[in-house]
């Protein structure tokens, strides 16, 4: 196992503390493929169950990975799309995808000595690295921004034990001081620019393959600091690379459309540049410059796929929509994929007859506020049978 840089190549020991290249292009593991086992089965279905093709040892874990995957029967048909499926990250042990990335990064941490960890978030690594930082008995440090991260994870960030540190700027300020932090500080970062979180997280599309027993034709996700869709296209490559499948799926990532950089520099065809202010009710992918883009950028690219905006009404609707044909809540920015897809769907830019698994990245019970504030609950009734009669 290496890393090496993804813009120029030099290779470094994975055993320094290192997250980025001298020449500043984000570094990515090299795992020995011909080490990675066969074991796609469908069954026993865990993070760890991949653990030949993940460079860490099983240090810290909380059961995360084994989530599930739904068909969307009732959408699929309302959409008129062939073969739709959700995999709900939500059902990780803190409630996002995150998990799959602290198991292998605060373990990472452990197999150097560390005593301090730290991130920005906006909000689910901060609970993620939170609870993995209790149970391998570290400390902690989480720089959210402040007043624009969602009750829930802030409570989860809280009652894990972390020191919570908010900032006055958004998600991009607060990467900026952890990034500087690690370097002047000695703290260990465990944002998605640490290469060992995507480790954690391509098991995603391990699970998907080894879950469905087939490779689908696309994989839609939600965008933010665009870490997971560099992890998840990883993930099919290696399986690829390692003989295990014959085909590889599009990746198709969605933004919202007010912090949507990477989605804006793809559609008309121009150079990446930062959004400056980023806003939308999807407070998990309110971020402007997204620190893995050009990791992001490159597994469209190879992959054939798109990148999409979507605007906060269309990511509300698709929320609502989800939860009431289908049973799946999930927060705001995880209904992007959804979102995305119908507005896909509805510009003739995807094929509805393929095979599509929409990842869900987060709980809907971490941000209930955007529900509660879009519905007027009625008057209470009188405790008799008679009140309620009316209301049948
Ligand atoms: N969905 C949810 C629910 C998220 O929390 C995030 C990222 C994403 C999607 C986007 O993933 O950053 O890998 O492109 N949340 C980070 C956080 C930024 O701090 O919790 P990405």
């Amino acid at each position: 196992m290496i890393l090496r840089c993804i813009e120029c190549g030099k290779e470094y020991d994975p055993k320094e503390v290192r997250y980025r290249c001298e020449c500043g292009g984000l570094l990515e593991v090299l795992v020995d493929l011909d080490k990675a086992e066969n074991v796609f089965n469908g069954k026993n279905i865990t993070l760890w169950k991949y653990k030949s093709f993940i460079p860490a040892e099983k240090l810290v874990s909380l059961n995360e990975g084994g989530t599930p995957i739904y068909r969307l029967e009732n959408l699929q048909e309302e959409l008129g799309m062939k073969e739709l499926y959700v995999k709900n990250e939500g059902a990780n042990p803190t409630g996002s995808f995150k998990d799959r990335g602290m198991t292998v990064g605060v373990s990472k941490a452990l197999e150097l000595g560390i005593s301090k960890v730290i991130c920005a978030s906006t909000g689910n690594t901060s609970a993620s690295l939170a609870a993995y930082g209790a149970k391998a008995n570290i400390k902690a440090y989480v720089l959210v921004p402040s007043g624009k991260i969602a009750l829930g994870k802030l409570a989860q960030a809280i009652v894990y034990g972390a020191r919570v540190v908010p900032v006055r700027g958004n998600f991009d300020d607060a990467l900026r001081v952890v990034v500087e932090a690690s370097k002047e500080l000695g703290v260990y970062m465990l944002n998605s620019i640490n290469p060992f979180r995507l480790e954690g997280q391509k098991t995603i599309a391990f699970e998907i393959f080894d879950q469905l027993g087939f490779v689908p034709d696309n994989v839609v996700l939600p965008v933010g600091n665009a870490g997971n869709i560099s992890a998840i296209w990883k993930g099919f490559k290696e399986l690829y690379n390692a003989g295990f499948i014959e085909n590889l799926p599009r990746m198709i990532g969605i933004q919202a459309e007010g912090a949507s950089p990477l989605a804006k520099a793809f559609k008309e065809g121009k150079p990446f540049e930062p959004v400056r202010n980023p806003e939308t009710v999807a407070t998990a992918i309110r971020i402007g410059n997204p620190a893995n883009w050009p990791r992001a950028w490159r597994a469209v690219e190879e992959s054939k796929g798109l990148l999409e905006s979507v605007s906060d009404e269309e990511i509300l609707n698709a929320q609502k929509l989800l939860a009431s044909k289908e049973g799946i809540f999930v927060e705001p920015a995880s209904a992007s994929s959804l979102a995305g897809l119908i507005k896909l769907k509805e510009l003739s830019r995807i094929e509805p007859d393929e095979s599509y698994v929409l990842i869900t990245t987060g709980h809907g019970l971490k941000d209930p506020n955007v529900i509660i504030e879009n519905f007027k609950l009625p008057e209470p009734i009188e405790p008799s049978l008679e009140a309620f009669r009316e209301v049948l």
